[in-house]
């Protein structure tokens, strides 16, 4: 199927990508036109494991392009994405500002009727907005604009592999041709039936994807519902693990025995910084916002949101405790992204906690594998290493503050043998605390026991407790 991109950031590249790879052919379009002009050179804006070589194939294969001319790439499609970014607005609602202007475009340019498909994270009743948009823009009396809503579940780090191996298919629709040609789009993901990318065709045994058909206001509610879950989630593991800290009982074996309840579920139970990236910090905010204005009671959402800003407060009173002043104190930190495999700093706790050591007038020194160019643009004054060693050299602490698979594979004794103090506080609970005491450091997680607590006996030697 002929199908248009509006939006290039990480929603509309990676499904635009992922769509020309089972066999579409793809325009993709923005208004950031040097973004247009990196992505026609062979760049890309993002850090996104496997997208490269995706897009690169199928650029290669003319079945992906991108182009500057906005007209052209609405005009190019039968079914039309917007992809566009939906941000916070200062009282929290969703910036819908740029769904209106990709609205009023698809109705200006458009020749043929088009299937206008919400890919982007939208509250409630947005559908029946844009409806309503393209019926009062519409110049073309012979152009027919139907709209669906078909969330998406990506997440940064693994969105290649979510798309074309996702749990289930949202799509929100109003009549049975739109669910036809939304069917058509995703059959080969729903019949797996694609030269797999991810992993070279040898795909793990996993169950088709559900496809699931709802109403467009369904759809567009499932993601807030889902989003705000998971985040209610988190800031449940966080809770547990305030109260382990305080009772001296250890998080891990918590939500490790929590997470064999097949109800409860082992995923999103990770205590640490809490939740940050571009999507669940403001799709709770814009979930609160529309309970409140349905007049909902939505306290449990409120409190998640609290508990999770309260995780930088409660790290950097941790730190004092240990460190008693910051002052011209050189503190090394591990990771800036706001999760790994991404090199995406959009509300990471971390730069938030950076902010508060500066402000305690520490000296920092920071290393992350991919986001520190985009770190420079917010955090201009710290000191960038060449790797993590750098970031400890003479440092009275060091923090983790993004959970990279090659933190833990460090040499932790020349780490030790570096710094000025062994004195590591681990906010993504990364490290097995009992090897690092043993190592001779100063270890503190998130919900584990102190070094003095940790010494109670245990019935039997826990082996298996990750780090
Ligand atoms: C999220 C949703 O997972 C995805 O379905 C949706 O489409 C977009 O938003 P993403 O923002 O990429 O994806 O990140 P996610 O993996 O959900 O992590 C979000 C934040 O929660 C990160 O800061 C992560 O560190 C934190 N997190 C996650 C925890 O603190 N504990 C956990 O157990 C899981």
């Amino acid at each position: 199927m002929r199908i248009s991109i509006l939006g290039c950031g990480y929603v509309g590249l990676v499904t635009g990508a992922c769509l020309a790879e089972i066999g579409h052919s793809v325009v993709c379009t923005d208004n950031d036109e040097s973004k247009i002009r990196t992505l026609q050179s062979g760049g890309l804006p993002i850090y996104e494991p496997h997208l490269d070589e995706i897009v690169a194939r199928n650029v290669a294969a003319n079945r992906l392009s991108f182009t500057a001319d906005l007209g052209e790439a609405v005009r190019f499609g039968d079914a039309v994405f917007i992809c566009v970014g939906t941000p916070p607005l200062p009282d929290g609602d969703a910036d819908l500002s740029s769904i209106d202007s990709a609205a009023r475009l698809i109705a200006v340019e458009s020749k043929s009727s088009k299937l206008v498909i919400e890919k982007s994270t939208v509250p409630m009743q947005t559908g029946q907005k844009l409806i309503r948009a393209l019926a009062i823009y519409g110049r073309n009396s012979d152009c027919r604009f139907a709209v669906a809503s078909n969330p998406e579940f990506l997440r940064e780090g693994t969105s290649v592999l979510d798309f074309l191996h996702p749990d289930r298919i949202v799509i929100g629709v109003a009549d049975a041709q739109s669910e036809a040609q939304l069917r058509e789009i995703y059959r080969p993901i729903l019949e797996q039936k694609f030269p797999c990318p991810v992993h070279a065709g040898e795909c793990p045994d996993k169950d088709a994807p559900q496809l699931l058909v709802t109403s467009i206001n369904s759809a567009e509610l499932i993601k807030h519902a889902c989003n705000s879950f998971l985040a209610v989630k988190i800031s449940y593991a966080n809770l547990i693990a305030d109260i382990c800290e305080r009772m001296g009982a250890d998080v891990n074996e918590v939500v490790r025995a929590m997470g064999l309840d097949p109800r409860i579920g082992s995923s999103f139970l990770r205590p640490g910084l809490g939740f940050g990236g571009f999507c669940l910090p403001k799709d709770i905010q814009a979930f609160i916002r529309l309970g409140e204005k349905a007049g909902v009671d939505v306290t449990l959402l409120r409190d998640a949101e609290q508990i999770n800003k309260r995780r930088i407060d409660q790290f950097v009173a941790k730190a004092a405790n240990c460190l008693w002043t910051m002052k011209d104190k050189r503190i090394g930190v591990l990771g800036l992204a706001f999760k790994p495999n991404t090199d995406d700093v959009r509300f990471a706790p971390a730069i938030d906690l950076i902010n508060r050591l500066l402000r305690e007038r520490a000296q920092v020194s920071a290393y992350d594998p991919q986001a520190m160019e985009k770190a420079k643009e917010q955090l201009p004054s710290i000191r960038y290493c060449t790797d993590s060693y750098e970031a400890a050299e003479e440092a009275e602490a060091l923090m983790i503050m993004t959970e990279w698979e090659s933190f833990a594979q460090l040499d932790w004794q020349r780490i030790r043998d570096l710094m000025l103090r062994p004195l590591v506080l681990d906010g993504r609970n990364l490290l097995n605390a009992e090897q690092m005491r043993d190592l001779g450091f100063e270890y503190y997680g998130i919900g584990i026991p102190t070094a003095d607590a940790a010494h109670q006996p245990k019935a039997s030697p826990s082996a298996a407790i990750a780090g």
